[in-house]
């Protein structure tokens, strides 16, 4: 079956934070939004059904999460995809990805400590560590110009790890926001250091369905063996646009961890009960969508392609940008433009129109990237890129005034 990404579905009226959430980054409204990475793409009609099927019943009350409609799916989706076999005892319900983070956090390491993060940082860790009252110590990824990949610095972030107030690592697989995809290699490089130096290592992988191809992707759960430091977060919100149903899940061997996060969500914060309707959506997603998103995943190729060459054909002068590995989120440098960078993000509001994240919020220090989210029809990204170039249009026009060369 051929699956439509390009129908044009409005989301007007549902309080969406991608259109309607920008005042506080971008300071107004009515922008043509890029930003947060939710998808301007239906869920699939399979998980919609299975929704509405459940819904049909009627009755919403407190839904218990150990059951065999919450694991048999997600070890299907596991083995089938991955090639990776799980046990129940290793999967256990969280109500998002954030939360197991921040409760692993809470548990392996105390007030003051450091906790490792890449960078550029999928924006929330930082602000999570820091909510949590720990400090947050960056290992900058580096760029290689000739590969055109980001990679660990190994020898800076063992000396991190080295270090006796570091107690975790967040590990993002595949990254946001620069797209990598982790090998085996550099895992059980990063697991090694991290085993040695009684750093615990957790990865988030929320984004994990969006590797091209699937099967480059390597989970921490791969590498992980009985009552390692290792636990893998992640859930069904990115790959099937889920995120306003709230559910996820986290792997671990740790069954110690586990026991305590589980026991802390029941107990502490009284979170305990998963969504009827995201179980009914988790057994849909993961038993019958597989190829849907194998073609999610060609469109965004698609996509992706089509922002690269207009890229070549009107933008080469200011931008640089590589095609990512994984995920839906374009990483694009105006580096080579020259242009002041707090000129550059305000003239996307004023001029574009356009909402794009700028990349001093994931930590980019020089500022000189944006986040494009690609995952969207055509027609959309196309708008995007004319919005982009109406920017830099602008830009060159009016330094051109300034240097007098401008008539
Ligand atoms: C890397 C990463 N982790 C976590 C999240 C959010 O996950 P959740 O809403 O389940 O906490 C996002 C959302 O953009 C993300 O990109």
């Amino acid at each position: 079956m051929q699956f439509n990404f390009n129908k044009i579905t409005t989301r007007k009226d549902t309080n969406s934070v991608q259109y309607e959430g920008t005042e506080p980054i971008f300071g107004t409204q009515c922008l043509e939004p890029f930003w947060i990475a939710d998808m301007d793409i239906e869920t699939p009609e399979a998980i919609r059904d299975a929704m509405k099927k459940r819904l049909d019943n009627g009755i919403f009350g407190y839904t218990i999460w150990q059951n065999k409609e919450f694991y048999e799916p997600i070890k299907h989706w596991w083995q089938t995809r991955y090639n990776i076999s799980l046990d129940d005892s290793d999967i256990h319900y969280s109500p998002t990805v954030l939360f197991t983070i921040g409760e692993t956090m809470r548990q392996v390491s105390s007030e003051e400590d450091g906790i490792i993060i890449t960078t550029p940082s999928y924006n929330i860790f930082p602000n999570l560590i820091e909510s949590n009252h720990r400090k947050i110590v960056e290992s900058p990824l580096i760029y290689d110009k000739r590969s055109k990949e980001y990679f660990l610095d190994v020898d800076h972030f063992t000396s991190l790890c080295r270090n006796e107030n570091v107690t975790m690592y967040i590990h993002c697989n595949p990254h946001n926001p620069t797209g990598k995809v982790w090998s085996k290699d550099e895992l059980e490089t990063i697991k090694n250091i991290c085993e040695a130096n009684n750093v615990y290592l957790v990865s988030d992988e929320i984004h994990m369905d969006f590797v091209r191809p699937k099967e480059d992707f390597v989970s921490v759960i791969d590498l992980s063996e009985e009552s390692d430091k290792i636990l893998a977060a992640t859930c069904l919100g990115k790959s099937f646009n889920l995120a306003s149903i709230p559910h996820s899940y986290f792997i671990t061997k740790d069954k110690k961890l586990a026991q305590v996060i589980t026991e802390t969500a029941k107990e502490v914060y009284q979170v305990s009960n998963v969504s009827s309707l995201a179980l009914a959506a988790i057994e849909a997603a993961y038993t019958e969508c597989n190829e849907w998103i194998d073609q999610l995943n060609d469109h965004i190729q698609g996509n992706f392609e089509y922002i690269n060459d207009y890229i070549n054909e009107h933008l080469s002068d200011c931008l640089s940008f590589d095609i990512p590995k994984a995920t839906y989120l374009g990483w694009i440098s105006f580096e080579k433009s020259g242009f002041d960078t707090d000129v550059v993000h305000k003239a996307f509001i004023d001029i574009g129109g356009i909402a794009v994240s700028p990349s001093k919020l994931f930590l980019n220090h020089e500022n000189n990237h944006f986040r494009f989210n690609a995952a969207s029809n055509r027609i959309r990204i196309e708008d995007g890129m004319r919005r982009i170039k109406d920017t830099f249009d602008y830009l060159y026009d009016t330094q051109n005034c300034k240097s007098g060369t401008y008539i």
